[in-house]
């Protein structure tokens, strides 16, 4: 994608396909624009008679174009001036790829004047909107390929250079999102944790950053036990990858951790069989983790970044972890497993350690799809987020309300921590049921980071599944916590130097 911020005044269609984008308020400035063909005057004082462009939220409207300047124009409603957001601005970007699509756009200009500060919001919304996963999909490999946007022009009237670093963050970060979304949404038996770690890797070299991983030895000689006690149940060999972006200068460090399940049955503890097949995306911690680093390694902030990702598959093997068996961490803490199904925890135990053993972060954030309870708590509109530092709880909570990437907190109270001591060991990898399911998740892994400043984002809802957001769809990953991420360690940067 080309994304180009450029003066109003200078602004040029090409010969492909294109259209205009026009934001229109209910109440403010509306789509008056002086990039509007003349010709369009008319048709559009129409449909303002007929009540069809109000400018109230959700309203979106393509008109094909009566001029030769461009194909057409798009009509973006976001309501009410005083409410509008950056948000406002992506959905409504997002509602109108439908159209672009329909009418095979493959240029659009939106004129951002009226709203500077949320200009980038729409080049979010095309790019993420735009994002289709069909390459497994034999009958419409047959179709000529959909015609997509690939050049994405925004206009503005002067002074654009907070706008043009917004807009080459949101180009790369929505980017990035979307190839973590095409790890994600890849089947299975293909997304092995060999494949996993190989795409990371292959990003990471290309970008000119570290790269390494480890393999089931490797694991055994660092004495991964609660990682490799889940590995066991499966075929596929388990894979931990570690990245590292390397701003020389910089003092501080961040890391990040994902989970990187590729599937999930549950292990002996299996899961029942309706929807398991979703149990593809619980790798998503690792995807969304690994596209943060994507996205900051060509944005190179003044931090350095240390990624690392565990990756296996839960499955029941006749090799498989029974409940009841005791593992023991990479920290030395013994764990009694009495459910093979909360798996994630165990392996970002030994994660977790690892990283901060090895490479001392500043601070740690992790990623995961942990327990069905964070959905049910928060559905599919938060994530849960865990920590006991208040700066990092909101300096995270700021990242997500710019980005739309919204996180919301659970505590860690002591009380909750008594639920998981082990009987026959230091920790249960469970408390009881129906008790602040994704709360002891969160409880757990604080048992593997010291006293490093560290939060717990608990993905299960917003990875996938969310309706009603028109730049996603449920049904596939939503790429959740690579813009997240992205803002989240660019702030940290500049707070840090
Ligand atoms: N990957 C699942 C969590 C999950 C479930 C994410 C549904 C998204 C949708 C995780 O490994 C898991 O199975 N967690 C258990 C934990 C429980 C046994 C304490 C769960 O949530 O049931
Ligand atoms: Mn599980
Ligand atoms: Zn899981």
């Amino acid at each position: 994608m080309i994304v180009n911020v450029t003066p109003r005044a200078k602004l040029a269609f090409p010969e492909a396909p294109c259209a205009l984008a026009l934001p229109w308020f209910e109440d403010g400035p509306s789509g008056d624009s002086p990039l509007l063909d003349e010709a369009d005057a008319l048709a559009i004082e129409r449909l303002r008679e007929k009540g069809l462009l109000r400018g109230k939220l959700e309203e979106t409207y393509f008109l094909p174009s009566a001029g030769s300047t461009y194909d057409g124009v798009l009509f973006l409603g976001l309501g009410k001036r005083d409410a509008c957001t950056t948000e406002t601005v992506r959905r409504a970007a997002g509602r109108g790829c439908a159209a672009l699509s329909a009418h095979r756009i493959e240029m659009v200009a939106f004129d951002a004047a009226s709203l500077p500060e949320h200009a980038h919001g729409f080049v979010e919304g095309v790019l993420l909107g735009q994002y289709r996963f069909d390459q497994y999909n034999e009958r419409k490999q047959d179709e000529p390929p959909a015609p997509q946007v690939d050049t994405i022009a925004i206009a503005l009237e002067s002074g654009a250079h907070a706008a043009m670093r917004h807009c080459e963050q949101a180009r790369l970060a929505c980017e990035s999102a979307n190839w973590a979304r095409d790890l994600a949404n890849t089947p299975p038996n293909d997304m092995t944790p060999s494949r996993l770690a190989g795409a990371v890797l292959e990003m990471a070299e290309d970008a000119g950053c570290e790269g390494e991983v480890f393999h089931r030895d490797q694991l055994e000689e660092l004495e991964m036990g609660a990682f490799l006690g889940v590995a066991r149940g499966s075929v596929e060999p388990p894979t931990l990858s570690v990245l590292q972006y390397k701003h020389a200068p910089a003092a501080q460090t961040v890391a990040l951790v994902g989970k990187g399940v590729t599937f999930d049955t549950g292990g002996i503890s299996l899961k029942p069989g309706q929807d398991m097949h979703e149990m593809k995306f619980d790798m998503c911690g690792a995807a969304a983790v690994a596209g943060a680093f994507r996205a900051l390694a060509a944005l190179r902030p003044a931090i350095n970044v240390v990624c690392v990702i565990p990756a296996c598959e839960n499955a029941p093997g006749g090799h498989a972890q029974r409940p009841g068996d005791v593992v023991r961490a990479y920290n030395g803490k013994t764990i009694e497993v009495h459910n093979t199904d909360a798996e994630g925890r165990l392996l970002l135990a030994d994660a977790l350690a690892y990283t901060i053993r090895q490479h001392h972060p500043d601070r740690v954030v992790d990623l995961a799809t942990l327990t069905g309870a964070c959905v049910v708590a928060l559905g599919h509109y938060a994530a849960g987020l865990m920590t006991g530092d208040d700066a990092l709880a909101q300096s995270l909570d700021a990242a997500g309300a710019i980005t739309g990437e919204r996180v919301w907190r659970l505590p860690l109270w002591d009380e909750y921590g008594k639920l998981i001591e082990g009987v026959h060991a230091d920790l249960c990898n469970i408390g009881p049921p129906k008790e602040a399911g994704a709360i002891l998740g969160g409880c757990f892994l604080k048992h593997f980071v010291g006293d490093t400043p560290w939060a717990h984002l608990d993905i299960a809802g917003t990875a996938w599944g969310g309706k009603n957001i028109p730049y996603l769809d449920a049904k596939h990953a939503s790429g959740y916590g690579v813009r997240l991420l992205t803002e989240w360690v660019l702030r940290t940067s500049e707070e840090t130097v």
